[in-house]
């Protein structure tokens, strides 16, 4: 099994689709470990998009991020960094397909609704950079028998 970072970003927040895309989530199958609403700091969006500091687009970037309070979740189940990205869909949600989260919420590259882990090695230290260990709560819910074969859940 494994863990994910999802961010509900101030698009999703702002236009209260919040509860939409939780519910995808759980419907498909996965596990909220860790749930938490916070505003985000410019150092830690510095941190978190690192990779893009020098784009031109970084300071409507900041901005976008920052202009309401983010939900941050940590998504559990099998191949969790895989599937959340596949329900995500591309990064710019005229180009993702209907299905997707991005295909389904949004119009903008930047205004794209979620945030996911591209790898497990991104996703760990994700989950360290936006939840303090004993924020993420390990459980099994009981309906896993029925969400995955036997083989699967080993
Ligand atoms: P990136 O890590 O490339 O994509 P993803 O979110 O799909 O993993 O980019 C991070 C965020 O930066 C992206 O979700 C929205 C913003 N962004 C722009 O606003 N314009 C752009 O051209 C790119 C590439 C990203």
């Amino acid at each position: 099994m494994e863990t994910t970072l999802v961010i509900l970003k101030p698009s999703a927040i702002l236009h209260g689709y919040a509860g939409q895309i939780i519910n995808r989530f759980q419907q498909k199958g996965l596990v909220i470990h860790g749930i938490k609403m916070m505003q985000l700091s410019d150092e830690l969006l510095r941190e978190h998009y690192a990779h893009l500091v020098d784009r031109p687009f970084f300071p409507d970037l900041m901005k976008s991020m920052q202009a309401s309070p983010v939900i941050v979740m940590a998504l559990w189940g099998k191949d969790a960094v895989e599937v959340v990205r596949m329900m995500t869909g591309a990064t710019n949600g005229r180009k993702a397909l209907p299905g997707t989260i991005r295909g389904d919420f949004s119009m903008s590259g930047q205004e794209n609704i979620v945030h996911a882990s591209d790898s497990l090695e991104n996703a760990e230290i994700e989950l360290r950079r936006f939840f303090k260990p004993e924020e993420i709560l390990h459980y099994e819910p009981t309906f896993l028998n029925y969400t995955y074969e036997p083989a699967e859940l080993l």
